[in-house]
């Protein structure tokens, strides 16, 4: 076949498609170019400071979880018999262990408090300012954790599993808090405590609410001093 030949007026508008074409590919290598140059020179971001969660290190409370799950081969199925443990072992489901057992279980957190809040035998929180978890566990129970719940009680003036009036303090009791060998074992707002007795314990706790007045105090003077300098 012939070969076409094209006018002198088509071939000039193929030349400046050619090099209109050439002119736009220099141009997106020049900017792909910068974009690399650009990535290279940049500094590798750091990763976001993410919240410390809370897990087994340091609480024995976790080893009895730990091993709840265990037993159940981390089945999420086992959720409502791990949450038993939660509530015998901690007194009530604290939140940080609850999204701690997110975690192991690969749960949903929403499942997870879906089920703490659908049986009024969970309680999602003491409603006191502080808490106060006595283990009646056997170890903790020989060597005097009645005895020291005893004279809680009195002291406070309110039985397990009650607040004081003036929403200062609720106590509660825990079956084992896997610190058998420091028995008898107690835990105050979330820190375990060993070797307790009910004098011990009495002290601790006229600090814990005494810390508790001074830190409002203090909160309060400071919110004074804020208001004074906006004022001055
Ligand atoms: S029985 Fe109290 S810590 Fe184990």
């Amino acid at each position: 076949m012939p070969r076409q030949t094209l006018d002198p007026k088509a071939r000039k508008l193929q030349a400046q498609e050619l090099q209109a074409r050439k002119f736009q590919s220099r141009k997106l290598r020049a900017k792909n170019l910068q974009k690399l140059h650009e990535q290279k020179s940049k500094k590798p971001e750091k990763p976001a400071p993410t919240k410390k969660q809370k897990g087994p290190e340091g609480d024995p409370r976790f080893r009895i979880i730990d091993t709840a799950m265990k037993r159940t081969d981390y089945s999420p199925d086992a959720l409502i018999e791990v949450l038993h443990t939660v509530q015998e072992t901690f007194g009530y489901l604290e939140n940080e262990v609850l999204e701690y057992i997110t975690r192991q279980l690969k749960l949903p957190l929403s499942r997870v408090y879906g089920v703490a809040t659908f049986y009024h035998l969970f309680s999602l929180k003491p409603q006191g300012e502080h808490n106060c978890v006595v283990c009646l566990g056997t170890a903790c129970y020989v060597k005097g954790g009645d005895k020291i719940l005893t004279e809680l009680e009195k002291f406070l003036e309110i039985k397990t599993g009650e607040t004081t009036p003036d929403g200062k303090i609720s106590l509660l009791t825990a079956r084992c808090m896997g610190a058998c060998g420091i028995a008898p074992a107690v835990s105050l707002d979330g820190k375990v405590a060993g070797k307790q007795t009910p004098e011990s314990l009495l002290e601790a706790v006229k600090e814990l609410i005494a810390s508790g007045e001074a830190k409002k105090i203090k909160e309060k003077v400071e919110e004074l001093s804020q208001t004074e300098q906006v004022y001055a």
